[in-house]
């Protein structure tokens, strides 16, 4: 019962009562997250973020190097507020275009 929407269909994340993001890691930052949160005014609200990246998330160095990132993008009273969980996906090289 919980609405999927695409970051870029938001059109207010201040109707939200509890925020779950998903989004994939691009040069250590979550798609879309910082844009996203950036319009939030409350701070407690309940948060839960999920990053899907290629590094292995099995070795802390690199969640450490994932939440400081989270961190920025998302500002210290949100990311308080939130919990992390880090997922592995992976690259279809032969998906990636000149952009990429
Ligand atoms: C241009 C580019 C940059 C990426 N940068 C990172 C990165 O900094 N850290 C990481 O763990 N994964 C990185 N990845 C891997 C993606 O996070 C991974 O492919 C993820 O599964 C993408 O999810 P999506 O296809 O749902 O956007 C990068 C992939 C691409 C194509």
């Amino acid at each position: 019962g919980i609405p999927c929407v695409s970051y870029e269909n938001v059109a207010d994340i201040n109707d939200y009562e509890q925020i779950i993001y998903l989004g994939g890691l691009y040069a250590g930052g979550v798609k879309g997250l910082k844009n996203t949160f950036s319009l939030l005014k409350k701070s407690n609200i309940k948060t839960i973020v999920v990053t899907v990246g290629i590094a292995d998330v099995s070795n802390k160095e690199n969640t450490d190097k994932i939440k400081v990132s989270l961190e920025k993008q998302l500002g210290d009273d949100i990311y308080k507020n939130s919990l992390i969980f880090h997922l592995r996906g992976g690259i279809d090289y032969g998906k990636l275009n000149f952009m990429h």
